[in-house]
């Protein structure tokens, strides 16, 4: 079934870059003129923020001459991080239309259209040529994709052969039903979170060699906690992302799944994996 229109509805409320603006003249930035460091706390919607895309920056080798692929671009901070960094060239496609065109818009005010495209489509049917691409991430997508196999079996194709694939992602552990919302789905029709052993063997079965699946549970409970702290002291905390799209739902869906990551019932993992060639 194709969830797609929930999916994108979601994350859409029409007024993300006015709610961005706001946020930025709060920290005292200039939303005309932003930099990444300003951008950061709200760029970055996944996981531990700008910490978990650094880490997984770090775990590559990239050359300014590649071409990588961000699978679920949101509104584009990993996809200027990476291109920032490595001065790679960097394609996006998300299936929310508008995060794609906030994602232009900030790529353009950051002076990186250059080195980034952002296509609006769903990433089980890319507009892409076999073999493209040097390498690809998705940061926190897949827990929206109920067909794993078709992801993972799209993304294999338009990777050239002994091209890197890098997941930072949500999975499910064992216990009860999830509570609602998470920062992901208002409710369990469009959450469909795999097990760490269900991606391994999915991801393997569409051709992938996995190199390293890791449970990032131990960080991502540490850095809940740094942030709470710095809540409880008045200051802002590093990750506000979740606030900045979700409005009303955040602090609801971040206590869930807070929750639901202590429990053991939500596992957040970091899978390196690549196509052989
Ligand atoms: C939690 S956000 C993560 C965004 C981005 N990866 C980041 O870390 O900043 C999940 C994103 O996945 C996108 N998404 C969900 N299902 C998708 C699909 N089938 N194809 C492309 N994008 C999808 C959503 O539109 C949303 O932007």
């Amino acid at each position: 079934m194709n969830t797609a229109p929930d999916i994108s509805g979601h994350y859409s409320s029409g007024k993300l870059l006015e709610r961005l603006r706001t946020a930025l003249r709060d920290d005292g930035a200039d939303p005309d003129h932003p930099t990444l460091t300003a951008m950061a706390p709200y760029d970055q919607f996944h996981g531990r923020g700008l910490e978990a895309t650094e880490e997984l920056a770090d775990s590559l080798a990239i050359s300014t001459d590649d071409h990588i692929l961000d699978v679920g671009s949101g509104i584009g901070g990993p996809a200027r991080y990476f291109a920032d960094r490595f001065g790679c060239q960097v394609t996006g496609i998300d299936l929310t239309q508008e995060f794609c065109d906030a994602a232009r818009h900030l790529t353009n005010l950051l002076g990186l259209s250059g080195r980034i495209a952002y296509e609006q489509g769903d990433a089980l049917d890319m507009p892409f040529a076999d073999d493209t691409f040097d390498g690809a991430y998705s940061m926190n997508v897949s827990m929206n994709i109920s067909d794993k196999m078709a992801l993972y079996r799209e993304i294999h194709r338009v990777l050239r052969p002994g091209a890197w694939l890098a997941l930072s992602e949500i999975s499910r552990g064992p216990g009860e039903e999830l509570d609602y919302p998470t920062p992901w789905a208002l409710t369990s029709a469009s959450s469909f979170l795999a097990t760490p052993e269900e991606t391994r063997t999915k991801l393997e079965a569409s051709g992938l060699v996995v190199s390293s699946l890791r449970d990032a549970t131990k960080e991502s409970l540490e850095f809940g906690a740094r942030a709470r702290a710095m809540v409880e002291r008045g200051e802002k905390p590093p990750h506000r992302a979740v606030s900045l799209i979700h409005g009303d739902i955040a602090k609801d869906a971040m206590a869930n799944t807070a929750r639901g990551m202590a429990e053991g019932r939500i596992v957040p993992i970091e899978v390196i994996c690549r196509k052989a060639g």
